[in-house]
């Protein structure tokens, strides 16, 4: 454990560091339990970072992009800010307004990933690990209850990142929880992820309205740009005239996982980049991931590498529930209530073809 800088309000910052297999190593931080770095080799050997972020929590704190970072309590859009659980309206942050329309995204303005986790290093099952925990209390950016949340990223010498997430809470709420790394196979600082080639296990997707909030429709990929049942590249059809794709600038959609539910992580998407060799699987027990190909990101800020990050220069692959559930009683549940323990789990793996 070593020093990662200190927060506005003058929190100490930490970095961990976990040693994978022959070339692999990933570091992480205290500071929404962020994952900060990771290295892979290529097929060659050469060992390079793939996810984008910063290189202290100076780049973090103020910022936006959430590199890395653990979303919470809950991830992606909840339409106007506000839901009602059990007969009552809970009012949040709209701290998102995709086409002038306000919401909730991301936990909100000071969400899980602005947050200083307690951490402990420690070994699971054989793997190097370390445990963050929060306690997010009653009203918390106006969700009701004290939530009790755990996650621990574990590395084995097979490339596998696993990341465990637990929850316990004291009165019923709503909990997402997702891990938003940017991924650029080539190596973070390289300027686009166009080439790479995606898979993802999904007939269906979900469409957005103007507000990026889902319609509550389950749409076929059949003769979309959304289907990648078969490997493209993503840049093919990024650029093509479809309306979902013009609403988001780009991928930024839930893809309705099968089968569902799994207590095992079972395949969600590979993406594989051909000049490097490498390639991402992405295991998980949640019924969705959501797509997202840095459309928002704009080069002014300026990575570990003090290269910028232009749009699409990285993609996330979030494994999640669906975004909005809480108006949508036909979406999987994602009401926790008290005596009930949240567990989910999602792996990335990096390998080479
Ligand atoms: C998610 C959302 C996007 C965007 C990014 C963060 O992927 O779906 O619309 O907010 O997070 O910039």
């Amino acid at each position: 454990m070593i020093p990662f800088g200190t927060t506005r309000d003058g929190e100490e910052t930490h970095r961990f560091t976990l040693q994978g297999g022959p070339g692999s190593r990933v570091e992480l931080s205290d500071y929404g339990a962020t994952l900060v770095r990771w290295f892979a080799p290529d097929r060659r050997g050469r060992s390079e970072d793939v996810v984008l972020g910063f290189d202290s929590v100076a780049g973090y704190v103020g910022h936006h992009s959430y590199f890395g970072a653990t979303v919470g309590r809950y991830g992606n859009r909840i339409a106007q800010g506000r839901f009602s659980l059990d007969g009552k309206v809970h009012v949040l942050a709209a701290n998102n307004q995709p086409g002038g329309i306000p919401c909730h995204l991301h936990g909100g303005r000071s969400g899980f990933d602005k947050r200083l986790w307690a951490a402990d290093e420690q070994t699971v099952d054989g793997r190097p690990a370390v445990r963050f925990r929060l306690r997010s209390p009653e009203g918390d950016e106006g969700y009701p209850g004290t939530l009790d949340v755990d996650v621990t990223y574990s590395i084995g010498n097979d490339g596998a990142l696993r990341i465990d997430y637990e929850a316990t809470t004291d009165r019923a709420t709503p909990i997402n929880l997702t891990n938003h790394s940017y991924f650029n196979l080539v190596g973070e600082g390289h300027e686009s992820v166009l080439g790479h080639i995606v898979t993802i296990q999904a007939s269906r997707y979900l469409p957005v309205s103007a507000g990026m909030i889902p319609t509550g429709k389950l749409a076929p990929v059949d003769d979309t740009p959304f289907d990648f049942r078969a490997p493209a590249r993503i840049g093919d059809r990024i650029e093509h005239r479809n309306e979902q794709l013009r609403l988001s600038e780009g991928y930024d959609h839930t893809f309705v996982l099968e089968p569902r539910p799994t207590s095992e992580p079972t395949l969600a998407a590979t993406v594989y980049e051909p000049i490097s060799g490498r390639l991402l699987e992405v295991f998980t027990t949640e019924p969705g991931v959501q797509f997202y190909t840095g459309n928002f990101l704009d080069g002014t800020s300026v990575g570990k590498s003090g290269r910028p990050y232009p749009r699409r220069s990285g993609f996330c692959l979030e494994t999640q529930h669906f975004p909005d559930s809480p108006h949508q009683p036909a979406f999987p549940s994602t009401i926790l209530r008290p005596g009930m323990m949240f567990r989910s789990t999602t792996i990335y793996r990096l390998g080479i073809r």
